[in-house]
């Protein structure tokens, strides 16, 4: 049987998967989203032209290629039929989950309105309703894209639902959606949506059974920002890692194949919580200038630093990564020295793994010479000795091949190595 290989950030999101997934896609024919929900962004450049994609996988931009978004992603259809209106070409390549679960307009009010009342202490979440429509699902009281089929019903069961949570709604000020109102919604949404509905576990499956079709799985967000593994609270409410594509798809471990993991020259992080390595100088201002470091879905500046190979190799572990892919090495050109994060200090020793109280690391670095300029370069050989120097520094160190980098933000400028 086939297998299904995977894509996985791992670093704290917005590593360049997007780019990846849409040079990948061009062998593949069918790719898959299976966790997060609007709340991610990703930007692909072809030819100079830019898209913006936060739910449709980032395949679409293949012609061939099916894609899918599986039941463990959450579906905002005000958000997926906005995103839909760019193609005109959807029958036949895009797929939702009968058991994906939506988000309506209320979860995003009730995230906003809890991350106001955390003050000082907010997570810094994108505010799109992602954390309260998980939670929804996993308290069992959360409403399926299948569901669309039946608006009536529906219906009667998010004013049940209303019913029963009116006291912790009315604390958070949150309103009732009006009944005319929720019921011409359902009905534009069932519309636009349910002629794209399936049984995708089924229809993986056959796939895979079949074995004519090339599969290819697309993480959002990044290992760190996991529900289980990231730097929680300060994470996002869903498994971001390698495993999440198996529940997010309905996949065995066994199906899944090669897994790639997707990393930057640096690191960037957005929204509040740990990051060791993070810069907040002029240099930290030099990654976000160069890099272009503002987020693709909110617009907020990215927090920059340097490369966390100790949450690299942890994040190649967990995923399994059988390489990784360096990205936006052209964004520490003209840098003199570049520095990365080879161990920590914890407790007073030197460690050299990731604990689960992140905060209380300090980074050991090492430093590496920098460059002139590696922009646009295509082949191995005809990088600056010390960017090469630099990319066998960080396999060594993550202990994980580096099969492919990137030197701008364009489909054509990558090197795949070997
Ligand atoms: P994703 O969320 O992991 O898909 O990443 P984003 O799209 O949010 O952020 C990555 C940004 O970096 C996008 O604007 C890409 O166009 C851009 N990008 C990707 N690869 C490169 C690269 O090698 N060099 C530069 N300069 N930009 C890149
Ligand atoms: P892509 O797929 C970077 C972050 C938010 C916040 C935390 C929780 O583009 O890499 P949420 O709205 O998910 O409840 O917010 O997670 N976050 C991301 N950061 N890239 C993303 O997606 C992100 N999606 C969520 O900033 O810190
Ligand atoms: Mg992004």
């Amino acid at each position: 049987m086939m297998a299904a290989d995977l894509i996985v950030g791992i670093q704290w999101g917005d590593e360049g998967k997007g780019k990846i997934v849409d040079l990948l896609a061009q062998e593949y024919n069918i790719v898959c989203r299976y966790q997060g929900g609007h709340n991610a962004g990703h930007t692909i450049v072809v030819g100079g032209k830019k898209i913006a994609l936060h739910l449709i996988p980032s395949g679409i931009l293949n012609p061939k290629a099916v894609n899918i978004i599986g039941n463990g992603v959450v579906v905002s259809p005000e958000a997926l039929i906005e995103e839909m209106k760019q193609f005109d070409d959807l029958d036949g390549r895009l797929l939702i989950s009968d058991k994906a679960h939506l988000i309506f307009s209320y979860h995003a009010q009730i995230d906003q309105a809890k991350e106001r009342m955390r003050g000082k202490k907010a997570i810094g979440t994108t505010g799109r309703g992602i954390g309260p429509a998980y939670a929804d699902k996993v308290s069992r009281q959360g409403h399926r894209v299948g569901e669309l089929k039946d608006t009536k019903k529906l219906q009667a069961k998010i004013e049940e639902y209303f019913a029963i949570n009116e006291p912790y709604f009315k604390a958070l000020g949150v309103e009732k959606p009006d009944s005319e109102q929720l019921r011409k919604e359902l009905e534009f949404y069932r519309d636009a949506l349910m002629p794209y509905v399936i049984d995708a576990t089924n229809y993986l499956w056959d796939i895979l059974e079949l074995g004519e079709h090339k599969i290819l799985l697309e993480g959002a967000q990044g290992t760190m920002l996991d529900i289980d593994h990231g730097t929680y609270p300060y994470v996002t409410s869903s498994n971001t890692i390698a495993a999440g594509a198996c529940t997010g798809l309905g996949l065995s471990p066994k199906d899944i194949g090669k897994v790639i993991g997707i990393a930057k020259a640096y690191c960037t992080r957005v929204g509040n919580g740990p990051f060791p390595t993070e810069e907040f100088g002029l240099e930290g201002d030099k990654l976000r200038q160069q890099g272009h470091e503002f987020g693709t879905t909110t617009g907020r500046p990215r927090r920059c630093g340097w490369f966390d190979a100790v949450a690299a190799k942890y994040a190649s572990r967990i995923n399994g990564c059988d390489e990784m892919a360096i990205m936006k090495l052209d964004v520490l050109d003209g840098f003199e020295k570049i520095k990365v994060a080879s161990a920590y200090e914890y407790e007073g020793d030197r460690i050299d793994y990731v604990p689960s109280d992140l905060e209380n690391v300090t980074p050991i670095y090492i430093e590496f010479d920098g460059w002139e300029s590696v922009k646009g370069v295509r082949k191995w050989d005809d990088l600056p000795v010390e960017a090469k120097q630099y990319i066998e520094a960080l396999e060594e160190l993550t202990q994980t091949k580096i099969a492919i980098i990137s030197t701008s933000p364009d489909r054509e400028d990558t090197i795949v190595k070997n």
